[in-house]
């Protein structure tokens, strides 16, 4: 083939191969992101506070563009403090997922906080990166847990499986003034499909009902453990140095979150070869054994923990249970724990000290449309069961 004249490849070219020709080069210089409206960035979700700890919490939001994002923050009239998030020295700027760790905060005092979203649109070179506009939050405000509250209330959902409209309901079955976090133990999100799946589920409800003041403790299920977006799960969760379970103390209270993963053996062919919660559980373990010798728990007035899949009491209880009661039961159940908090089965149930051998602390599972609520005094905690519009299930008062 030969092209006529020099003019009549000119009209082919243009004006479409011109313009692939710059598409190409804006791909090369890393700016595919700079499609209408240049630049813009918002923030589309949250925030909810995430991963309570003493002197620290995790701030997250979302943005509608990649971005590099910090919090300001101050415990008095001025935002006198910035916070980042960093990874190995390097802040990050290819997620328009933002999680941010609060340090030194002090117990039970407020902060007001503004987020702050700079677009990041990539790279010209790699010494001249290019920003977008930047979004500043309203300023929320947040009072901190402390280890030496006396008197405090949180409560518990679980197996939400994507039923927002269930979650939202059970939300107007709580006192919101006096709670000061939330538990959710696990299959909130039903199988990780996309995060609009994540927001709808859950978060979006959360961040309108509590998330900017009051934190969020997620306890992860076996069902988030599942389908394509599960691997990014993190990035949504973020956890505490890389790790899914973590323990905190508030009001004299020491809970322990453990990760029991998937509830069938890894080679089920449900899995397709793609878990290895052995080896993930046994990590964990080591971990647990080593908190259990901490002076947090041990010093404790109460001891709590929170799993999603309940330790099992009987042969019959699936895999994953075994494997939760083989694993840790007896090590918690030594340093004297008194109360468990699961989901996983869909059925209430309450099993009280003695009733599974030697065993001291309560257990319970909460059913899908269950509300725990747990008030904490110096001398009791008050365990109730709220079934979806109200009515009691259970009620149970257990001593130190
Ligand atoms: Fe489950």
């Amino acid at each position: 083939m030969t092209f006529s004249t020099s003019s009549s490849f000119s009209r082919i070219l243009s004006p479409a191969l011109i313009l692939l020709t710059l598409l190409a080069l804006t791909s090369a210089c890393g700016l595919a992101q700079s499609t209408e409206p240049r630049g813009s960035i918002e923030i589309t979700h949250g925030p909810v506070l995430q991963l309570p700890g003493l002197n620290e919490i995790t701030v997250t939001w979302h943005t509608s563009r990649n971005a590099v994002s910090e919090v300001r923050y101050g415990e008095g009239e001025t935002l006198d403090k910035r916070a980042v998030a960093s990874t190995l020295g390097l802040i990050p700027n290819e997620s328009t997922c933002q999680a941010v760790r609060l340090t030194g905060l002090t117990p039970g005092k407020t902060i007001r906080y503004q987020l702050v979203s700079k677009a990041f649109r990539g790279y010209k070179t790699p010494y001249v990166p290019i920003f977008g506009q930047t979004v500043e939050s309203e300023i929320f405000s947040y009072t901190h847990l402390d280890p030496a509250k006396e008197n405090f209330s949180f409560v518990m959902w679980n197996d939400i499986h994507d039923d927002c409209e269930r979650l939202e309901a059970m939300f107007q079955d709580v006192d919101w003034d006096t709670i000061d976090f939330v538990v959710l133990n696990g299959d909130i999100v039903n199988d990780f499909i996309s995060d609009k799946q994540f927001f709808d589920a859950f978060y979006d409800a959360c961040a309108r009902q509590f998330g900017s003041s009051i934190p969020m403790v997620f306890v992860r299920g076996n069902h988030e453990t599942r389908g394509p977006w599960a691997r990014r799960f993190f990035e949504y969760i973020p956890g505490v140095d890389g790790r899914s379970y973590y323990a905190f103390t508030h009001g004299n209270v020491y809970f322990l979150a453990l990760d029991s993963g998937e509830d069938k053996v890894d080679d089920h062919r449900e899995y397709a070869g793609l878990v290895d919660f052995v080896h993930f559980r046994d990590e964990q373990t080591k971990w647990l054994l080593e908190e259990l010798k901490s002076d947090a728990c041990k010093n404790a007035r109460f001891r709590v923990v929170i799993t999603h899949q309940p330790s099992a009491t009987s042969a019959e209880d699936w895999f994953g249970s075994q494997e939760v009661r083989r694993l840790w039961r007896d090590a918690i159940n030594e340093k004297g724990a008194h109360l468990w908090l699961s989901g996983h089965t869909h059925r209430f149930s309450w099993c009280k000290p003695g009733e599974d051998g030697d065993n001291h602390f309560h257990l319970m599972t909460n059913p899908t449309d269950g509300t725990v609520r747990v008030d904490v005094s110096p001398d009791t905690m008050q365990v109730t069961v709220i079934r979806k519009g109200g009515e009691i299930i259970h009620e149970e008062t257990i001593s130190p």
